[in-house]
């Protein structure tokens, strides 16, 4: 059973992308709305909250969870993978991944078992922009993770502070239209109003408004789906690393969440007509 984690209801794009691609494997996803949005609290904060949210998974029988959540692994990941995780009792054939780092090497071309520049992408001059929580965007992650792949990629990221909590609050379309357009907007003034060739959307929840940020950014701009992207990546590493599984899966998918589950049923019904109903963790 593979645990899926999120601070809200983004994580939920990765989810659907892994269950249609994993169709016989066991999913339980974790959704922290008791903390949401995760984005401007201050890193402690969501270290603590992403470990307590791992260690249920891990305790309802999950050995391999995934950080659905920018935020989440931005921030924490290496904390849980390199000090958490190795001294906790969970030590022993449990793991941590994050999505930056697979949402990386799908913008770079670049795949996972590739640790240093490859030609042709050490000569990629690309400009790439990067939409994100505060948390997301000052840990620096993105650009340190792009340039490790590809050293003459421009970055330009973007906070988009307000955007995660407005889709989790099912805030009007007119008032999220608003804050993408502020957003892109933003990062193209940061770029001498210069289109970038492609659009990381650094948040869960922001493909929930795709269509927004294709409306105002350049036709030119391809945008990445990190959902895809991510999927790829971990069909690789699961064909890998069997061990994650028990024998006996068949495909079911568990949500749960640390907040009202009625309510969040309902607000994901909204953007995943047959979701299945959470319940409570
Ligand atoms: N969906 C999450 C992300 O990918 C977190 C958004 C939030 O909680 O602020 O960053």
């Amino acid at each position: 059973m593979i645990g899926v984690f999120d601070s809200g209801l983004g994580g939920l794009t990765v989810l659907r992308a892994l269950v249609a691609r994993f169709n016989t494997v066991d999913f339980v996803y974790l959704a922290d709305h008791a903390h949401v949005p995760y984005g401007n609290k201050p890193s402690e904060d969501v270290i603590g909250y992403t470990r307590d949210c791992v260690e249920e998974l891990f305790s309802r029988g999950s050995k391999l969870v995934l950080l659905g959540c920018n935020t989440a692994t931005a921030v924490a990941l290496r904390r849980l993978q390199q000090q958490w995780l190795p001294e906790s009792k969970w030590a022993a054939g449990h793991n941590v991944l994050g999505i930056v780092a697979p949402t990386v090497e799908g913008a770079t071309q670049t795949p996972w078992a590739v640790t240093s520049p490859q030609y042709p992408q050490k000569y990629n001059t690309d400009t790439i922009a990067v939409f994100g929580t505060t948390r997301t965007i000052t840990s620096g992650v993105y650009p340190e993770e792009i340039r490790k792949r590809c050293p003459k990629v421009t970055v330009v990221q973007q906070i988009c502070s307000e955007l995660a909590g407005a889709i989790e609050d099912k805030r009007p379309e007119a008032e999220l239209d608003r804050l993408v357009r502020e957003g892109v907007e933003a990062m193209l003034a940061s770029n001498g109003n210069m289109p970038p060739h492609r659009a990381i959307l650094g948040c869960t929840h922001f493909p929930l408004v795709e269509h927004l940020f294709r409306k105002y950014l350049p036709p030119f701009t391809r945008i990445l789906s990190q959902p895809e992207v991510v999927a790829d990546s971990f069909e690789d590493y699961l064909a890998r690393r069997t061990n994650y599984l028990n024998g006996d899966e068949r495909g079911s998918v568990t949500l749960l969440t640390t907040g009202d589950p009625q309510d969040v049923s309902e607000k994901a019904r909204v953007f995943w007509s047959d979701v299945p109903a959470f319940a409570r963790a």
